[in-house]
């Protein structure tokens, strides 16, 4: 293929992908009294739309950590923070007590994340199984795959607090423990597709308030 028409046709695929193509207003401030459509929620009236819809005091403060992972979640995303809506990002706080960790969960997109205070250990496993993990200091930034299951251990002596983003103003959190053992799902196919004793299954399920 003729080189200059090989540019062309490339130049011509990145303009009609990208972002900044086909916006047709300058932002969406969600109203979720609206319905919610399938791509997002419905503007709210840009006439009551005021510089307090686009700021956002949440991260002020740390998660509740008083849990048993000893770990404070705290998440600018969509639901508490309603101008993300459309914008594909997100941010969240996470706050994590001497010898708490981040249990070992999912988001739909990657993540960025700065650790502000404290030692963590922060790792993440591949769709081979191979594990990746490393100690981080105050600063330090670590990326972590979509999909791929991640986890933060706090290793130093004070609480820990790091920041993440994520392309996604929506990313979601699916904790593997808590997806196993936090609902109905019988302990008989728990038991078939994990291979943990029933008693571990029970246990874990009355601690995270599970049934069946
Ligand atoms: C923190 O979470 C615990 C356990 O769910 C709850 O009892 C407590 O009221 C929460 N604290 C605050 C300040 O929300």
């Amino acid at each position: 293929m003729n080189f200059y028409i090989l540019i062309t046709l490339l130049l011509a695929l990145f303009t009609s992908s990208s972002p900044t193509n086909g916006i047709e207003f300058d932002y969406c401030v969600a109203d979720p009294t609206l319905p919610r459509g399938s791509s997002g929620y419905a503007c709210k009236d840009p006439a009551k739309v005021t510089i307090d819809d686009f700021s956002y005091s949440g991260l002020r403060n740390p998660g509740n950590s008083s849990n048993v992972f000893k770990f404070g979640p705290n998440p600018a995303f969509l639901s508490t923070f309603p101008a993300l809506n459309g914008m594909g990002i997100s941010m969240a706080r996470a706050d994590i007590d001497v010898g708490g960790a981040v249990p070992i969960h999912t988001h739909r997109v990657a993540e960025l994340a700065i650790l502000i205070k404290g030692r963590i250990l922060a790792g993440f496993i591949d769709s081979n199984n191979k594990a990746f993990y490393k100690t981080m200091e105050e600063g330090d930034m670590f990326i972590f795959p979509p999909a791929l299951a991640h986890f933060q251990v706090n290793v130093g002596k004070v609480p820990a607090i790091a920041y993440a983003s994520f392309p996604s103003s929506n990313p979601g959190f699916q904790g593997v423990s808590s997806s196993l053992f936090k609902n109905d799902l019988p302990t008989e196919i728990i038991q078939k597709i994990t291979l943990l004793d029933p008693e571990q299954i029970k246990k874990l399920k009355a601690g995270f308030g599970g049934t069946n």
